[in-house]
Protein backbone atom coordinates (compact mmCIF):
# COMPACT_ATOMS: atom_id res chain seq x y z
CA UNK A 1 0.00 0.00 0.00
CA UNK A 2 1.64 3.24 -1.12
CA UNK A 3 0.06 7.08 0.92
CA UNK A 4 -1.83 8.92 -2.02
CA UNK A 5 -3.20 12.87 -1.18
CA UNK A 6 -3.92 14.43 2.23
CA UNK A 7 -7.38 14.23 2.81
CA UNK A 8 -7.82 15.80 6.22
CA UNK A 9 -5.51 17.68 8.37
CA UNK A 10 -6.81 17.74 12.07
CA UNK A 11 -4.99 19.50 15.30
CA UNK A 12 -2.99 16.80 15.46
CA UNK A 13 -2.98 14.30 13.03
CA UNK A 14 -3.10 14.25 9.32
CA UNK A 15 -5.45 11.32 7.03
CA UNK A 16 -3.81 10.43 3.76
CA UNK A 17 -5.53 8.56 1.06
CA UNK A 18 -4.45 4.72 0.39
CA UNK A 19 -3.27 3.92 -2.97
CA UNK A 20 -2.94 -0.23 -3.78
CA UNK A 21 0.08 -1.45 -6.03
CA UNK A 22 -1.62 -1.17 -8.99
CA UNK A 23 -2.41 2.68 -7.72
CA UNK A 24 -5.91 2.49 -7.64
CA UNK A 25 -7.62 3.79 -4.34
CA UNK A 26 -8.31 1.77 -1.57
CA UNK A 27 -11.68 2.68 -0.74
CA UNK A 28 -11.85 1.54 3.08
CA UNK A 29 -8.00 2.10 4.49
CA UNK A 30 -6.58 5.37 5.43
CA UNK A 31 -2.92 6.09 6.37
CA UNK A 32 -3.13 8.73 9.87
CA UNK A 33 0.51 10.47 10.16
CA UNK A 34 1.04 11.45 13.80
CA UNK A 35 2.50 14.91 13.33
CA UNK A 36 5.07 17.57 15.88
CA UNK A 37 1.64 20.02 15.71
CA UNK A 38 0.45 20.42 18.85
CA UNK A 39 -2.45 22.66 20.47
CA UNK A 40 -4.17 23.71 23.23
CA UNK A 41 -7.21 25.78 24.74
CA UNK A 42 -9.34 24.67 21.59
CA UNK A 43 -6.61 25.39 19.24
CA UNK A 44 -6.12 28.52 20.48
CA UNK A 45 -2.38 28.20 21.29
CA UNK A 46 -0.46 26.14 18.81
CA UNK A 47 3.13 25.01 18.01
CA UNK A 48 5.36 22.28 16.63
CA UNK A 49 6.72 20.19 18.80
CA UNK A 50 10.19 17.89 17.47
CA UNK A 51 9.61 14.42 17.56
CA UNK A 52 6.20 14.15 19.16
CA UNK A 53 4.02 12.66 16.21
CA UNK A 54 6.80 9.81 16.49
CA UNK A 55 6.17 8.88 20.09
CA UNK A 56 2.53 9.28 20.00
CA UNK A 57 2.23 6.79 17.07
CA UNK A 58 4.81 4.66 18.78
CA UNK A 59 2.49 4.16 22.41
CA UNK A 60 -0.40 4.64 20.11
CA UNK A 61 0.44 1.26 17.89
CA UNK A 62 1.81 -0.25 20.94
CA UNK A 63 -1.77 -0.11 22.55
CA UNK A 64 -3.60 -0.76 20.16
CA UNK A 65 -2.29 -3.87 19.78
CA UNK A 66 -2.95 -4.86 23.04
CA UNK A 67 -6.11 -3.46 22.93
CA UNK A 68 -6.91 -5.59 20.04
CA UNK A 69 -5.34 -8.62 22.25
CA UNK A 70 -7.75 -7.88 25.01
CA UNK A 71 -10.58 -8.53 22.70
CA UNK A 72 -11.35 -4.53 21.17
CA UNK A 73 -12.18 -4.59 17.54
CA UNK A 74 -9.37 -1.27 16.51
CA UNK A 75 -9.24 0.54 13.72
CA UNK A 76 -5.57 0.05 13.47
CA UNK A 77 -4.39 -2.43 10.04
CA UNK A 78 -0.45 -2.24 10.30
CA UNK A 79 2.91 0.27 10.75
CA UNK A 80 2.48 2.74 7.87
CA UNK A 81 5.23 4.54 5.01
CA UNK A 82 6.84 6.48 7.84
CA UNK A 83 7.75 5.87 11.58
CA UNK A 84 5.13 8.14 12.40
CA UNK A 85 2.33 6.90 10.37
CA UNK A 86 0.13 3.78 10.52
CA UNK A 87 -2.62 2.17 8.11
CA UNK A 88 -6.22 2.34 9.75
CA UNK A 89 -9.70 1.09 8.84
CA UNK A 90 -11.64 4.12 7.62
CA UNK A 91 -14.46 4.84 9.91
CA UNK A 92 -17.74 6.42 10.12
CA UNK A 93 -16.77 8.25 13.23
CA UNK A 94 -19.20 8.59 15.98
CA UNK A 95 -19.45 12.16 17.30
CA UNK A 96 -18.72 11.08 20.89
CA UNK A 97 -15.05 12.08 23.13
CA UNK A 98 -15.83 9.14 25.68
CA UNK A 99 -13.25 9.97 28.79
CA UNK A 100 -12.52 8.01 31.23
CA UNK A 101 -10.81 9.17 34.54
CA UNK A 102 -9.15 7.08 37.28
CA UNK A 103 -8.05 10.76 39.24
CA UNK A 104 -9.94 13.65 39.06
CA UNK A 105 -7.73 16.39 37.10
CA UNK A 106 -8.53 19.56 34.60
CA UNK A 107 -11.85 20.19 33.41
CA UNK A 108 -13.59 17.35 35.73
CA UNK A 109 -12.14 19.94 38.90
CA UNK A 110 -12.80 22.91 37.42
CA UNK A 111 -16.45 21.83 36.90
CA UNK A 112 -16.98 20.71 40.14
CA UNK A 113 -14.78 22.17 42.31
CA UNK A 114 -12.54 19.52 43.84
CA UNK A 115 -8.90 19.02 43.83
CA UNK A 116 -7.10 17.19 41.77
CA UNK A 117 -5.88 13.56 42.53
CA UNK A 118 -8.77 12.27 44.24
CA UNK A 119 -9.12 8.60 43.35
CA UNK A 120 -12.35 7.51 41.22
CA UNK A 121 -12.29 3.63 41.39
CA UNK A 122 -14.26 2.28 39.48
CA UNK A 123 -13.02 4.27 36.93
CA UNK A 124 -15.39 7.24 35.79
CA UNK A 125 -17.35 7.50 31.91
CA UNK A 126 -18.20 10.46 30.60
CA UNK A 127 -19.39 11.25 27.02
CA UNK A 128 -18.62 14.74 25.08
CA UNK A 129 -20.41 15.69 22.50
CA UNK A 130 -17.88 16.83 19.50
CA UNK A 131 -19.82 20.00 18.33
CA UNK A 132 -17.42 22.93 17.71
CA UNK A 133 -20.42 25.38 17.56
CA UNK A 134 -21.01 24.06 20.86
CA UNK A 135 -17.78 23.43 22.42
CA UNK A 136 -18.21 19.94 22.74
CA UNK A 137 -20.83 20.05 25.37
CA UNK A 138 -20.52 17.05 28.12
CA UNK A 139 -23.42 15.13 27.49
CA UNK A 140 -25.54 12.48 29.10
CA UNK A 141 -25.71 8.91 28.14
CA UNK A 142 -29.15 9.29 27.84
CA UNK A 143 -29.40 12.26 25.59
CA UNK A 144 -27.35 10.55 23.34
CA UNK A 145 -29.13 7.57 22.86
CA UNK A 146 -32.44 10.16 22.77
CA UNK A 147 -30.82 12.66 19.90
CA UNK A 148 -29.69 9.33 18.18
CA UNK A 149 -26.29 9.93 18.14
CA UNK A 150 -26.20 6.39 19.24
CA UNK A 151 -28.12 3.68 20.08
CA UNK A 152 -28.25 1.66 23.31
CA UNK A 153 -26.15 -1.20 21.68
CA UNK A 154 -23.54 1.05 20.61
CA UNK A 155 -23.75 2.66 24.24
CA UNK A 156 -23.24 -0.50 26.19
CA UNK A 157 -20.40 -1.21 23.53
CA UNK A 158 -18.72 2.05 24.43
CA UNK A 159 -19.16 1.43 28.18
CA UNK A 160 -17.32 -2.04 28.05
CA UNK A 161 -14.55 -1.37 25.38
CA UNK A 162 -13.55 1.67 27.13
CA UNK A 163 -12.85 -0.26 31.03
CA UNK A 164 -11.77 -2.86 29.06
CA UNK A 165 -9.13 -0.18 27.27
CA UNK A 166 -8.95 1.37 30.68
CA UNK A 167 -7.31 -1.89 32.23
CA UNK A 168 -5.25 -2.64 29.40
CA UNK A 169 -3.33 0.76 29.59
CA UNK A 170 -3.21 1.09 33.66
CA UNK A 171 -1.32 -2.28 32.88
CA UNK A 172 1.12 -1.05 30.39
CA UNK A 173 1.85 2.34 31.76
CA UNK A 174 2.02 0.97 35.07
CA UNK A 175 5.29 -0.65 34.01
CA UNK A 176 6.59 1.93 33.13
CA UNK A 177 6.19 3.64 36.80
CA UNK A 178 3.22 5.72 35.02
CA UNK A 179 -0.27 6.33 36.58
CA UNK A 180 -2.93 6.68 33.98
CA UNK A 181 -5.00 9.80 35.53
CA UNK A 182 -7.05 10.30 32.67
CA UNK A 183 -7.90 9.12 28.93
CA UNK A 184 -10.21 10.38 25.88
CA UNK A 185 -11.25 7.94 22.88
CA UNK A 186 -12.95 7.77 19.97
CA UNK A 187 -14.80 5.06 18.39
CA UNK A 188 -16.30 4.63 14.86
CA UNK A 189 -17.84 1.96 12.71
CA UNK A 190 -15.61 0.32 9.78
CA UNK A 191 -16.84 1.78 6.64
CA UNK A 192 -16.43 -1.64 4.91
CA UNK A 193 -18.08 -4.64 7.29
CA UNK A 194 -20.28 -1.81 9.67
CA UNK A 195 -18.12 -3.11 13.12
CA UNK A 196 -18.13 -1.18 15.92
CA UNK A 197 -14.61 -0.65 16.83
CA UNK A 198 -11.96 1.95 18.61
CA UNK A 199 -10.61 4.31 16.01
CA UNK A 200 -8.09 7.35 16.50
CA UNK A 201 -5.65 7.27 19.24
CA UNK A 202 -4.40 6.76 22.11
CA UNK A 203 -1.11 8.65 22.98
CA UNK A 204 0.27 10.97 25.21
CA UNK A 205 -2.05 13.72 23.67
CA UNK A 206 -5.10 12.38 24.63
CA UNK A 207 -4.20 10.93 27.98
CA UNK A 208 -3.01 12.37 31.55
CA UNK A 209 0.04 10.18 33.13
CA UNK A 210 2.09 10.97 35.98
CA UNK A 211 4.84 9.99 37.20
CA UNK A 212 6.06 8.26 41.53
CA UNK A 213 6.66 12.05 41.91
CA UNK A 214 3.76 13.25 40.32
CA UNK A 215 5.08 14.84 37.53
CA UNK A 216 3.37 15.27 34.31
CA UNK A 217 4.53 12.98 30.98
CA UNK A 218 1.55 13.95 28.71
CA UNK A 219 0.71 17.54 27.07
CA UNK A 220 -0.10 18.91 30.20
CA UNK A 221 3.37 20.45 30.28
CA UNK A 222 2.32 22.27 27.28
CA UNK A 223 -0.96 23.04 28.36
CA UNK A 224 0.79 25.25 31.32
CA UNK A 225 3.15 26.75 29.17
CA UNK A 226 6.59 25.36 29.54
CA UNK A 227 8.94 25.90 27.30
CA UNK A 228 9.03 23.91 23.79
CA UNK A 229 12.34 21.81 24.83
CA UNK A 230 10.71 20.64 27.70
CA UNK A 231 7.51 19.87 25.93
CA UNK A 232 9.73 17.67 23.12
CA UNK A 233 12.15 15.73 25.87
CA UNK A 234 8.71 14.81 27.99
CA UNK A 235 7.84 13.10 24.69
CA UNK A 236 10.87 11.72 24.23
CA UNK A 237 10.76 10.50 27.58
CA UNK A 238 8.17 7.83 26.90
CA UNK A 239 10.20 6.67 23.62
CA UNK A 240 13.56 5.98 25.87
CA UNK A 241 11.04 4.51 28.65
CA UNK A 242 9.35 2.20 25.90
CA UNK A 243 12.90 1.12 24.44
CA UNK A 244 14.62 0.69 28.19
CA UNK A 245 11.54 -1.60 28.19
CA UNK A 246 12.32 -3.37 25.03
CA UNK A 247 8.41 -2.58 23.44
N1 LIG B 1 -10.19 5.27 11.32
C1 LIG B 1 -10.61 6.51 11.11
N2 LIG B 1 -11.37 6.82 10.03
C2 LIG B 1 -11.80 8.09 9.83
N3 LIG B 1 -11.52 9.13 10.64
C3 LIG B 1 -10.77 8.88 11.72
C4 LIG B 1 -10.27 7.58 12.03
N4 LIG B 1 -9.55 7.65 13.18
C5 LIG B 1 -9.61 8.93 13.57
N5 LIG B 1 -10.32 9.69 12.72
C6 LIG B 1 -10.59 11.12 12.79
O1 LIG B 1 -9.42 11.75 12.28
C7 LIG B 1 -9.18 12.98 12.94
C8 LIG B 1 -7.78 12.92 13.54
O2 LIG B 1 -7.20 14.15 13.50
P1 LIG B 1 -6.95 15.00 14.83
O3 LIG B 1 -5.86 15.93 14.52
O4 LIG B 1 -6.78 14.08 16.00
O5 LIG B 1 -8.35 15.72 14.90
P2 LIG B 1 -8.96 16.60 16.07
O6 LIG B 1 -8.51 17.99 15.77
O7 LIG B 1 -10.43 16.39 15.91
O8 LIG B 1 -8.42 16.01 17.36
C9 LIG B 1 -10.25 13.13 13.99
O9 LIG B 1 -11.28 13.96 13.48
C10 LIG B 1 -10.76 11.70 14.18
O10 LIG B 1 -12.13 11.68 14.59
MG1 LIG C 1 -7.60 14.19 17.91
Amino acid sequence: MKRGKKLYAGKANTLYEVLSDDGSVEEYVLEMESTDRISAGDGERTDVVKGKGYANNLVSTLLFKLFEEAGVPTHFISEGTTPSSKFVKKADMIPLEVIGRNYTAGSFCRRYGVDEGIELDPMLLELTYKCDASHDPLITEHAAVALGIIDGETLENIVDYTYIINDVATDFFDELGLTLIDFKVEFGFDRATGEFMLADEFSQDTCRLHDAEGNSVDKDIFRRGDSNGEVSSTYQKMVDMLEAMNK
